[in-house]
């Protein structure tokens, strides 16, 4: 077996500026044992020439439907056929809007649908066409026809614009595709994921909530869709675009995400906690705006339900992961919280000043009640996976006891 999970790799390279980079995803694919074969579309051809994907993967390009001497040697159906995993990097809007539509006027498309084994595209385009409807939709229809979607990162654009749609970085997208290689535990399970802050109203204008991006719940949930789960993300209100293949559910208060995640226990597998409840709201809220007169303003406050304790407390309940924010003490307080609330799993940051909140990347202290491992500060989707490779873990050991 190679890194990637892969004997037989079908690159596919669309006409992105980011093709540029398939050139050295190519290098890393062939360098972690897999035998790549190169697909270009017309336009990836105007960016990169076919010869250095030759020269990289020593096999010959193949860019054109109708080309009698390669379809001699190696027609399209017997390429799709070798395959035993299928890539399209960079994807572009107008490819995910083929393949969405099942057109096959060109070699890439044609293969895409001649394809029975798993495929995996990287979106590449700019922020505001990832952002456009259309896009959106044409990925749920893949996401929901099996394709896991890798990506976007996020950052600057070559066009200037800033945002989700940059195609991952090449090392990324091997490592990934090595852990959806390894679909076992999570395929087919049932996961709800909380994610994001929620919002108690004090009156129409204003509230009190916690400081959260939902950036970790969201890659969680990213994380587990690639590896086969069924997945329910019940969030707060915050600026972040569904990951494909996720269900999604908005809410706003810590009473609607008890609803919401209750609504949502059936069949319910694992229970990932990452949202920043409110452990308060207040008492009442104010049907109009209160107006600045007094010198000294008393909010009265009831105790929010705990979410996470209460599904943890469920008679043959999921298996819970919860996650804590600690300005101190991190160790002792996460034994704690792990013992008080009867979870199966618990993932620990220190936050502060300039640590957790509203960043890219974070560490974690993930403890269980036999033991605890120590995951490095990395990207918010690198640690979701790593998170996920120690909860596998934890949760074979759960469910043979159970
Ligand atoms: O006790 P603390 O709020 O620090 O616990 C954090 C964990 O509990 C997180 O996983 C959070 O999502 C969950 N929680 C909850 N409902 C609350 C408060 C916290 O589910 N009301």
């Amino acid at each position: 077996m190679t890194q990637t999970g892969a004997q037989n790799l079908l690159l596919g390279v669309t006409g992105g500026i980011s093709a540029y980079k398939s050139v050295e995803l190519a290098r890393l694919l062939v360098a972690s044992g897999a035998e790549v074969r190169v697909v270009m579309t017309e336009a990836a051809a105007r960016f990169v020439a076919p010869l250095t994907f030759q020269a990289v993967t020593g096999n010959p390009v193949r860019c054109h439907l109708f080309d009698e001497e390669h379809e001699a040697a190696m027609g399209h159906i017997e390429l799709a056929r070798w395959a035993d995993q299928m890539l399209i990097a960079p994807a572009t809007a107008n490819f995910l809007a083929r393949a969405a539509h099942g057109l096959a006027d060109d070699l890439l498309s044609a293969l895409y649908l001649a394809c029975s084994a798993p495929v995996s595209m990287a979106p590449a385009m700019n922020v505001h066409m990832w952002r456009h409807a259309a896009v959106q939709q044409n990925l749920s229809v893949l996401a929901s026809r099996g394709v896991s979607i890798l990506g976007p990162a996020s950052g600057e654009q070559a066009c200037g614009d800033v945002g989700p749609g940059r195609m991952l970085e090449p090392a990324d997208i091997v490592a990934m595709l090595g852990s959806l290689s390894h679909r076992g535990v999570f395929a087919g399970k049932k996961v709800v994921v909380t994610a994001g802050p929620t919002q108690e109203a004090i009156d129409p204008v204003r509230f009190v909530g916690n400081r959260s991006s939902g950036k970790m719940g969201f890659a969680l949930a990213e994380a587990f869709v690639r590896q086969g789960a069924e997945v329910v993300l019940v969030s707060g209100p915050v600026a972040l675009s569904t990951p494909p293949g996720v269900r999604r559910i908005n809410v706003q208060t810590a009473l609607q995400m008890h609803k919401a995640v209750f609504d949502n226990m059936e069949r319910t597998d694992i229970f990932a906690s990452c949202a920043a409840v409110a452990d308060y709201r207040p008492e009442r809220s104010e049907k109009q705006k209160i107006k600045k007169a007094a010198e000294k303003l008393v909010l009265g406050m009831v105790k929010n339900p705990d979410i996470l304790a209460e599904v943890a407390a469920l008679k043959d309940g999921p298996f819970t992961l919860g996650f804590a924010a600690e300005t101190e003490n991190l160790v002792e307080n996460a034994r704690a919280k792990l013992r008080a609330k009867k979870l199966d799993m618990l993932a620990a940051n220190p936050v502060g000043d300039d640590l957790g909140f509203e960043r890219d990347d974070n560490a974690l202290l993930v403890i269980w009640p036999g033991g605890e491992k120590q995951l490095p500060v990395q990207d918010k989707r690198k640690l979701a996976q790593s998170l996920l490779d120690v909860l596998e873990q934890q949760y074979l050991t759960h469910a043979g006891h159970s």
